[in-house]
């Protein structure tokens, strides 16, 4: 189930502002790439320019191995699964409904079909008790776990997440990586931007550090973290660790 994901000489500009200036990035099937990066070097637009909510300009776009850049990008969507830092949860429906309104919705399941999908889903990240609660009675934390369930409900072939702890209280940060690591564990292909250097070390198969909107240096955790290259890495790691 679980699927590589390429994206090759990717470029994106705002207008005037070229933003991702030929990014290359790759993720082995069930495996996990970490982006780390200063802020605005276009970590969260490379995600949304890899499943095509911002069309890049030039490079392709690959799922094991084909090109997906024709496909109808609505489809594609539903392939990867996103959790941002803000969850957006809807906060007049259930925990349960917010998880199962996706599969009723774009997958047609039936309501039975759907809420049975999203508890089996509540109890994967540990809230199958606060089913029947609404969003705003749950902790930082617990919601963001709520969105991931949410996500996961739609059974993508590979997940992206976009600083998914920033906005977490400090004390709420552990439970929502501890779930990511086991979903890495798990198989699941992943694309992790994360801010957390531990996570990105322990976790990752390879990570991937943007400066400018490009690709700076790519490596496994040990040699990036240990041995980084690039004075510019050298730098920012000085800052970050
Ligand atoms: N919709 C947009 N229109 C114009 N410029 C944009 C848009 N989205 C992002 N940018 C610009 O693109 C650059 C990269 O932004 P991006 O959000 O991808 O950075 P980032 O690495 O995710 O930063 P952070 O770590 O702060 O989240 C920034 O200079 C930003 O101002
Ligand atoms: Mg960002």
């Amino acid at each position: 189930m679980a699927v590589s994901l390429t994206g090759t000489d990717i470029h994106l500009a705002f207008g005037a502002t070229q933003v991702l200036r030929g990014v290359d990035i790759h993720v082995d099937a069930g495996k996990t790439t970490t982006v780390i990066g200063p802020s605005g070097s276009g970590k969260s637009t490379l995600l949304r320019a890899l499943n095509r909510l911002h069309e890049p300009q030039r490079g392709d776009i690959l799922i094991d191995g084909r090109s997906v850049l024709a496909d109808d990008p609505d489809l594609l969507r539903r392939r990867i699964g996103m959790v941002f830092q803000h969850f957006n949860l809807f906060p007049h429906k259930t925990v349960a409904e917010n998880v199962a309104l996706g599969p009723r919705k774009l997958r047609k399941l039936s309501k039975d079909a759907a809420r049975e999908l999203a508890l089996r889903q509540l109890e994967q990240v540990g809230l199958a008790a606060k089913a029947d609660v609404r969003p705003g009675s749950l902790s930082g934390g617990q919601q963001q776990r709520v969105a991931i369930a949410r996500a996961l409900a739609m059974q993508p072939e590979i997940m992206f997440f976009d600083e998914a702890t920033s906005a977490l209280d400090p004390e709420l940060v552990k439970g929502v990586l501890a779930l990511m690591s086991d979903l890495a564990a798990g198989g699941l292909s992943m694309i992790v931007v994360t801010h957390e250097m531990a996570f990105a070390r322990n976790v990752s198969d390879t990570v991937v550090f943007m400066d400018h909107g490009k690709v700076v240096e790519t490596a496994a955790p040990d040699r990036l973290f240990d041995a980084p290259e690039s004075p510019r890495l050298q730098q920012f790691l000085s800052q970050v660790l």
